[in-house]
């Protein structure tokens, strides 16, 4: 797809979801009217589609906009391919936590385009804008065996990296006048004598080692790679990279330079099929993956309270997810607060009916007492149960032995119920959050929901990715009745 194409797809996308979002923009990939008809199909450019054969797609919204800087990034949901949504979503995590971490300023947007979605694969392409400079990657993602690929996953080997580099260069050179001596970071000067090419097969692909060769290749212009209609591959350069405009690379017969799956992608590129047969189409418990950017997850006790409407306002303004873990009665008693935490996309866990010591008790009182919250929770959110928080952080074997849903309690505890101190709260929250931690407060008093703005806006400019529990131990298996108190 050309520049301005997309451009325009752009900011057709975002009129749409401007009106159609709420606080989790989750919109249908039909809705999105405006992409229709968008679809470009130049023989001679990046082809892209629009897979609304996919059941279930949607497209989900992570905005904030905050002192001067502004981050809309709008990424794929797709049921059944937890790696690929995981991937893309955490790719843009990525370039939000690297603009905010420098300084921030201004306007970074990104989007993802569609490449392929047939033949047991899917393809796409992750697209951020910040002011003049457009970053573009492609990502990829095999269906037989559920994994997320880099782009060095359609080639065959670093043999064919290096190949399609060279090959690259001298198109640059030759048909682009780019100079010998400005070609972009990580393409070889141009020569006329290419590396020769080993006369190899196609390989499979071994993800540990296509991973490795993506970050030994980590700031490559081929980072950028796809296929025009015909199934040759095509290298995109933004504006400004090798000339004021777009510049698309096609590399003719490049079926020598692909591995098995890049011909698996190639082939579903040149069938145009437009159907995808995925595992199930369950939509993915988690987006992001805690481990490649820094992620914290905020918790609220004991409530819902009086101020929780104003809490749920206060994440909003930065798109933050939070885990409620609410009681049984209190949630009988107001469960329109805790629906309306739920409908703006924060988790709602057990922290059991009243409040009791679980220490103390029967493991069949226990049991019940549990059973009794998680009805509440249902019958006011529908939601699935997830995880436990004993009160006080008290638990023993015979409570371990009768909760079947993880236990999970905290790395950082802000003694907010202690002190009512709204600046102490922000103190223990900030200094004491680390990748991967549970901080602990109370919804229930004021002090510490008045504290949440100035907790998020430091936690944000240190390039934090506010998630709920369940997404904050994505990817890793969690126990019932073990007790957890971060990601480690
Ligand atoms: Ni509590």
């Amino acid at each position: 797809m050309v520049w301005k194409t997309w451009k325009r797809q752009l900011v057709s996308w975002c009129a749409v979801m401007a009106v159609t979002a709420p606080l989790t923009a989750c919109t249908s990939w039909e809705e999105l009217g405006a992409l229709k008809g968008g679809r470009e199909r130049l023989a001679d450019g990046l082809h892209t589609i629009e897979p609304t054969w996919i059941d279930g797609l949607t497209v989900a919204e992570h905005s904030v906009s905050v002192d001067g800087t502004t981050i809309t990034s709008k990424y794929p949901v797709v049921p059944g391919a937890t790696d690929f949504t995981v991937d893309i979503r955490t790719t843009m995590a990525e370039r939000e936590t690297e603009f905010i971490t420098q300084g921030g300023g201004g306007e970074l947007t990104q989007h993802a385009e569609f490449l392929v979605a047939s033949n047991g694969v899917l393809g796409a392409r992750v697209i951020s804008q910040y002011e003049d400079r457009v970053d573009a990657s492609t990502h990829w993602y095999d269906v037989a065996s559920g994994e997320a690929l880099p782009w060095t996953a359609l080639l065959n080997g670093d043999q064919a990296v290096d190949q399609l580099a060279a090959l690259v260069a001298l198109a640059l050179y030759k048909d682009h006048d780019v100079a010998a001596d400005a070609m972009p970071d990580g393409l070889p000067t141009p020569q006329d004598e290419l590396p020769d090419a080993e006369d190899t097969e196609p390989a499979l692909v071994d993800p540990e080692a296509v991973w490795k060769s993506a970050e030994k290749h980590e700031d490559s212009p081929l980072a950028d790679l796809g296929f025009d209609a015909a199934g040759d591959l095509v290298v995109s350069f933004s504006p400004g990279e090798v000339a004021d405009n777009e510049v698309q690379v096609t590399v003719a017969d490049s079926e020598p330079l692909l591995s098995r799956f890049g011909r698996s992608a190639r082939q579903a590129v040149r069938d145009g099929e437009e159907s995808l047969e995925l595992p199930s189409n369950t939509v993915p418990t988690y987006t992001i993956d805690c481990d490649r950017v820094p992620c914290v997850a905020l918790t609220f006790d004991d409530g819902p309270g009086a101020d929780t409407p104003l809490l749920l306002k206060h994440l909003e303004a930065y798109s933050a997810k939070a885990t409620f873990y609410v009681l049984g009665q209190l949630t009988e008693g107001d469960p329109d607060t805790v629906r309306a935490a739920m409908e703006a996309g924060h988790e709602i866990a057990n922290h059991s009916w009243k409040h009791d010591n679980l220490a103390t008790k029967s493991g069949n009182a226990v049991q019940d007492d549990i059973e009794k919250t998680w009805k509440a929770i249902e019958e006011a959110t529908g939601v699935t149960r997830t995880t436990v928080r004993p009160p006080y952080g008290s638990y023993n074997e015979t409570t371990q032995a009768s909760i079947d849903y993880p236990l999970i309690l905290w790395d950082v505890d802000t003694l907010d119920w202690q002190h009512r101190d709204t600046e102490k709260t922000i103190e223990a929250a900030v200094s004491g959050t680390r990748p991967g931690s549970i901080v602990l407060f109370h919804d229930i008093h004021r002090p510490t929901v008045d504290a949440i703005p100035e907790v998020l806006s430091q936690l944000h400019a240190k390039g934090y990715h506010f998630v709920t529990v369940t997404e904050l131990f994505g990817g890793r298996t969690l126990e019932p009745g073990v007790a957890y108190t971060r990601r480690d």
